[in-house]
């Protein structure tokens, strides 16, 4: 069986992720969408709410699980047995910054993590979780960048109701 994680901060999930599980779902059997939950960064939502997003927006999708890591991706990928990492790259400034991380996976796992690429659609290139957030932030219009029950969310953590 063709296995792959997807792992992200995914906060929140936005169209853009959304379009990378689909396509990935479509070529491995089982993609693992992984949620980091990192000590070091002040994410707006916990894990378990990014957890809960991301079950949501994917419950169409049979073969997709959701689950949730901390520490090394290359350790988490042996547990799980898994030697794909599958990352997005909206434009040429991921690329660096993916390109030495892929390397550092590659080279400590022994060879037993590959990353592989997908290009993002065109119409979600220029969406991050960022911007999303500092959109919503002044109450501005994030319909086309994330699913509808995400935007609520995203308004009620900022105090708009809408
Ligand atoms: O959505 P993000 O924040 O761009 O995702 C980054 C992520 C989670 C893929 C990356 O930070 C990661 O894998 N972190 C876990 C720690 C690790 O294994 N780092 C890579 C070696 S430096």
């Amino acid at each position: 069986m063709k296995a792959a994680i997807y792992p992200g901060s995914f906060d929140p999930v936005t169209f853009g992720h959304l379009d990378i599980i689909k396509r990935a779902a479509e070529i491995f059997d089982e993609l693992t969408v992984s949620v980091l939950n990192n000590k070091t960064k002040t994410p707006l939502f916990s894990v378990e709410e990014r957890v809960k997003m991301l079950e949501e927006a994917t419950k169409n999708l049979p073969n997709v699980k959701i689950d949730s890591f901390s520490g090394l991706l290359i350790d988490y990928a042996k547990e799980k047995n898994i030697r794909v990492a599958i990352r997005g790259l909206r434009a040429f400034t991921d690329f660096e910054y993916e390109l030495q991380i892929a390397q550092t996976n590659r080279k400590f796992s022994g060879g037993n993590l590959d990353t592989m690429f997908l290009t993002t659609s065109l119409e979600y290139a220029y969406l991050s979780s960022s911007t999303v957030k500092e959109v919503a932030s002044f109450n501005g219009d994030i319909s086309e960048s994330v699913p509808d029950f995400v935007g609520k969310l995203l308004y009620k953590k900022y105090g708009y109701d809408r």
